[in-house]
């Protein structure tokens, strides 16, 4: 057997495979079973600004004014978890000491006050890191890109000067530099980053002229974005880097490995193969490094990044003109009518 050990923002884990926020981490006994097969991690579902607030609201109003959502809707929304916000705070202190694998909550807030306030909290029921989960949509046409990065580069350096677990930061992708964005949430002491987020995004049903929130699952293909900025950043950040969305497989798990990742968030792929599939995936990687000969991941981490791969335009632009050239090759694969 291989050695799987990594290090995650000074965490040590068994493998590389954490699962991520998501409702598999919301139910202990679910918790559990990930424990069983393999997780080396988890991630809780996150504490959303939207529960504490509702909380300091319920007494007074019974409408919400969450983006026009009514509480009831909020209650069957599968990202917005509406339990009493020290409940979850119990919750996540039981899980805590339920399992052996490390634990590490997620919060999400607006308020600086609040990501500060609520990341004390959570790191008062033992947890062993927090990852501050940056979803946010811009609605606003008076704030400039600048403005919304300094904000969450300020909300790092004061959650960081509030607690001593380390802390992650979960980004979108949508910055227009994520490099440049990234390296100053580094210098402002983010203990690793999570590429990247995967945001669910409304539909419209055009015969009812409504709104449509519809829960779908990634796809392999979509691990081509965070493998490409981990292999544009390794190196360059003291924090760790965390691969997520679209790792479906132990080969997945290995190209990010390759490109520099630490270790990868795992969601999809359980609801779509089970639970069990973790230890497929463990399966895999162990038989890649087993065939390869490589003795531990430390040797694999990185030898495909930016600087290290053979193929020196793999992550720049000259591999998109490359692709568009090229396609006339394959597209005569496609029948057009
Ligand atoms: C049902 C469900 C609930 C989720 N809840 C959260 C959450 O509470 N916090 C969070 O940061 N991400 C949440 N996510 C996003 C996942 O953690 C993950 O980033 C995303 O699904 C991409 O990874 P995947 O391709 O492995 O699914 C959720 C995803 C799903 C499918």
């Amino acid at each position: 057997m291989a050695e799987l050990k990594t290090s995650y923002m000074g965490i040590e884990l068994k493998n590389p495979l954490i699962v991520g926020a998501s409702k598999l981490t919301a139910d202990m006994d679910l918790l559990k079973k990930l424990e069983e097969e393999g997780a080396a991690a988890v991630v809780t579902a996150s504490l959303f600004e939207e529960q504490i607030s509702t909380e300091t609201e319920r007494l007074e109003d019974s409408f919400l004014d969450l983006g026009g959502m009514h509480q009831t809707e909020l209650n069957l929304s599968s990202q917005v978890d509406l339990s009493i916000p020290e409940e979850h705070l119990k919750w996540v202190q039981k899980a805590r000491e339920s399992l052996s694998i490390p634990v590490i909550a997620s919060l999400n807030a607006t308020k600086e006050e609040i990501w500060v306030d609520w990341a004390k909290r959570l790191e008062s029921t033992g947890i062993d890191g927090l990852e501050l989960n940056f979803y946010s949509v811009p609605l606003r046409f008076d704030r400039t890109s600048s403005d919304l990065e300094d904000d969450e580069v300020r909300i790092i350096r004061k959650v960081k000067e509030s607690v001593n677990i380390p802390v992650s930061v979960k980004l979108s992708p949508f910055y227009t530099n994520p490099l440049n964005v990234m390296v100053k949430m580094d210098r402002a002491g983010a203990d690793a980053f999570i590429l990247f987020n995967r945001f669910f995004q409304p539909d419209i049903d055009i015969y009812n002229r409504s709104s449509r929130y519809t829960f779908d699952l990634s796809t392999p293909l979509e691990n081509r974005l965070p493998m490409r900025f981990t292999a544009l950043l390794h190196g360059r950040l003291k924090g760790d880097i965390c691969c997520s969305t679209g790792i479906h497989s132990g080969k997945d798990v290995i190209k990010m490995i390759l490109a520099g990742a630490s270790c990868v968030q795992m969601v999809s792929s359980l609801y779509l193969h089970s639970i069990s599939w973790l230890g497929s995936v463990l399966k895999e990687i162990d038989e890649w490094m087993e065939n390869t000969g490589f003795e531990d991941l430390g040797s694999v981490r990185g030898i495909m990044d930016r600087n290290q791969s053979t193929d020196l335009y793999a992550y720049e632009r000259a591999q998109y003109v490359k692709i568009l050239l090229d396609s006339g090759k394959s597209i005569g694969d496609y029948p057009l009518f």
